[in-house]
């Protein structure tokens, strides 16, 4: 069977380092078989959560935009890759605007008491982020924002790699060994064969 695999760039940055990471974490993914898909988050038109909370009702978003789009590209995933840059200890904006609005599907899930995904399907998920400070202490709030967001995915969070120190654009390339962790990871995301982790495995590199 095919694993699908989707990689969510949410940098503003076109080839910025988090994305050039997540394209090397997708080619490692499609070296084992796995089809992959790339998705650019400034290419959608994503408007923010407004708490309407009409969500409660309906399970559903009430603003219509891409973002119906993208969330059944991620729902029908097998391996979700998120990649951001860390901007002022957390994700970026543009990726937070996007989570608040699984707040549909939080409500889907713990209000309306629905099933998202069937238990029996193995889902898994990485991140990849990015900071130019020395700071690792910032890895820990991309690590409780992402927990809740895989959580209202029913999708396990298996893997991260966070790498720090790193600022300009591009800059990336220079690193003697990140380019090649997420080729590695996103490899190991499709071949694992260990059940589900409880907590990610980490990398940090700097
Ligand atoms: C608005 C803004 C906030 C930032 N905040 C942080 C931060 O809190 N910690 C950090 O390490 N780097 C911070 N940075 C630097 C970026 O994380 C860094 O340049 C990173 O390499 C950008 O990744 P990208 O090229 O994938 O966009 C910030 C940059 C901007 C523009």
């Amino acid at each position: 069977m095919t694993v699908k695999t989707l990689g969510i760039s949410t940098s503003p940055r076109i080839q910025g380092n988090s994305d050039l990471l997540l394209r090397e974490a997708l080619a490692g993914a499609e070296s084992t078989g796995a089809h992959v898909e790339y998705i650019h988050l400034s290419d959608y038109n994503i408007a923010p959560c407004i708490e309407c909370n009409a969500c409660y009702t309906t399970g559903t978003c009430t603003i219509q935009d891409d973002f119906q789009k993208l969330l059944t590209k991620i729902l029908d995933a097998d391996r979700l890759i998120f990649a951001t840059p860390i901007f002022f200890m957390n994700v970026c904006a543009q990726a937070k605007m996007f989570i608040d609005r699984s707040q549909c599907l939080w409500a889907y899930k713990y209000v309306l008491k629905k099933q998202v995904i069937t238990p029996e399907r193995d889902r898994r998920a990485m991140v990849i982020a990015i900071g130019g400070s020395k700071s690792k202490k910032q890895f820990e709030s991309i690590r409780l924002t992402m927990k809740s967001y895989f959580d209202v995915l029913d999708i396990n969070y298996s893997f991260n790699l966070f790498i720090n120190n790193v600022d300009d654009l591009g800059e990336i390339h220079k690193h003697p060994s990140a380019l090649k962790e997420a080729f590695r990871l996103g490899k190991e995301l499709i071949t694992i064969k260990s059940p589900p982790p409880q907590k990610p495995v980490n990398v940090e590199l700097t």
